[in-house]
């Protein structure tokens, strides 16, 4: 079976290391893909959101499965385009109905509230609203959380601390911030607790629940400091015991998978549902449509059973007689970045040490050949993943590696799983 994996960060390296291990994998593709791919399979390059270039891929190589990556190309509606191109070809993504679960705040807090699902209390409004929201921000108990309807690379959440300073960034969001993506503003309530994230296999009607990780999205420690892509995960999560797991599956996962079925959502894929718990209660922060990153990095290497079984069983929609198995152990996984990330950096830098790794799995992101050897391209670089029979051995383990890779200007948070 001929696979093709779309994207080309440290996650879709970590999809391509573990469809690897499976017997039955015939050829293995990656489009556009970094260093770390390049030495599993055959990097495309290739423009992930050009249905006709993945269409022509696809029938070159006699790919059998496409597993795509990133948001963008999901909510834009590219399972339904590839669906219509080629019927005979499996798709592990939902279609652009289920995408819009993260493609649109507005209709992921509507999806909740239909469903009752967990989350925060909020109202939407639109550009015609700005003075009903003004209003609405005046009588707001601060923190405000402002989220842009769209997609918004990541940026598009601001938690506001000063009601004018809320007002002010209200105000630029309706006028375009983020362009068509704030038109529409939704206003939440804010929530302090730990937040961590599920993630969960959908056929379209059955589920298979995998592990549970938490990411850690600043760029300083201490979790201070700017957003970034995310610096470092881990899985399994310490905090989530018996009990909030059973409420997560009862209050958060069965509810979203009914709701998706109900709705006739088109969702053959990876749900990914990030959640804060509220004095021992899951309350779901957002979904997105697809795998994590860095998450996925820490949760497939505890994946014990085969990868590729699964992403069919999701096409064929048979994923209630599939067993999904995991390893008990831990694993954490620290990003190294580019001096200067998340804002500006080089790139080119020459990687040493990489063939000495030894006891971890070192997943890429901005990497790329050149002249022979691997360069930095990006900037979060690596990922380097660890096992341990406790957080504890499995990170000193992670950051034992780290002190062995080498590039001008690396970085790294040093209290990745500080928290727990
Ligand atoms: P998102 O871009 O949707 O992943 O949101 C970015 C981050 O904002 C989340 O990971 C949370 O840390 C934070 N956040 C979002 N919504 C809330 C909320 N209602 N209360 C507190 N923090 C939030
Ligand atoms: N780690 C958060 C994300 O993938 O959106």
């Amino acid at each position: 079976m001929n696979v093709l994996v779309l994207g080309s960060g440290g996650r879709e390296h970590a999809f391509a290391w573990k469809l690897r291990q499976s017997a039955k994998l015939g050829q293995l593709f990656i489009a556009p893909g970094n260093a770390g791919t390049g030495a599993l399979g055959k990097n495309l390059d290739l423009d992930m959101n050009a249905v006709q270039e993945i269409v022509d891929a696809v029938n070159r190589y006699a790919i059998d499965l496409v597993l795509v990556g990133p948001e963008v190309p999901l909510v834009d509606g590219l399972v339904d385009e590839l669906a219509e191109a080629l019927p005979d070809l499996k798709v592990v993504g939902p279609g652009r109905s289920g995408a819009q679960l993260e493609g649109s705040k507005s209709f992921a807090k509507d999806f909740m509230r239909r469903h009752q699902i967990p989350t925060a209390a909020y109202r939407e409004f639109g550009t015609d609203d700005l003075q009903a929201g003004l209003a609405y921000l005046e009588n707001h108990a601060l923190p405000i959380v402002l989220k842009a309807d769209g997609l918004a690379a990541g940026k598009g959440v601001l938690i506001c601390t000063d009601r004018a300073e809320a007002k002010n960034e209200f105000e630029a969001m309706l006028e375009g911030k983020f362009g068509a993506a704030s038109s529409k503003v939704v206003v939440e309530q804010f929530l302090t607790g730990l937040e961590f994230s599920v993630f969960v296999a959908v056929d379209g009607s059955n589920f298979r629940v995998l592990p549970m990780a938490k990411d850690y999205k600043r760029i300083g420690e201490g979790d201070t400091g700017l957003n970034t892509g995310g610096m470092g995960s881990i899985s399994p999560v310490p905090f989530v015991d018996e009990v909030l797991r059973e409420k997560v599956m009862h209050q958060v996962v069965l509810p979203s998978v009914q709701g998706i079925v109900q709705d006739g959502l088109n969702y053959r894929g990876f749900l990914f549902i990030g959640l804060i718990e509220v004095d021992g209660e899951p309350y779901v922060i957002e979904y997105n449509c697809r795998m994590g990153d860095p998450e996925t990095q820490s949760v497939m290497p505890r994946l014990k059973s085969d990868f590729l079984e699964l992403c069919l069983a999701i096409c064929d929609q048979r994923l209630n007689q599939h067993l999904v198995e995991i390893h008990d152990e831990f694993a954490t996984s620290v990003v190294m970045v580019s001096g200067g990330y998340p804002e500006a950096y080089e790139k080119g830098k020459p990687i040493a040490g990489l063939e000495e790794v030894k006891k971890s799995t070192v997943f890429h992101a901005g990497t790329k050949i050149e002249y022979e050897g691997v360069v930095t391209n990006g900037g979060r670089v690596l990922a380097v993943t660890a096992m341990g029979s406790s957080l504890e051995e499995a990170l000193q383990q992670s950051y034992k590696t780290i002190d062995r890779l080498d590039f001008e200007g690396k970085y790294c948070r040093r209290d990745i799983g500080f928290d727990l």
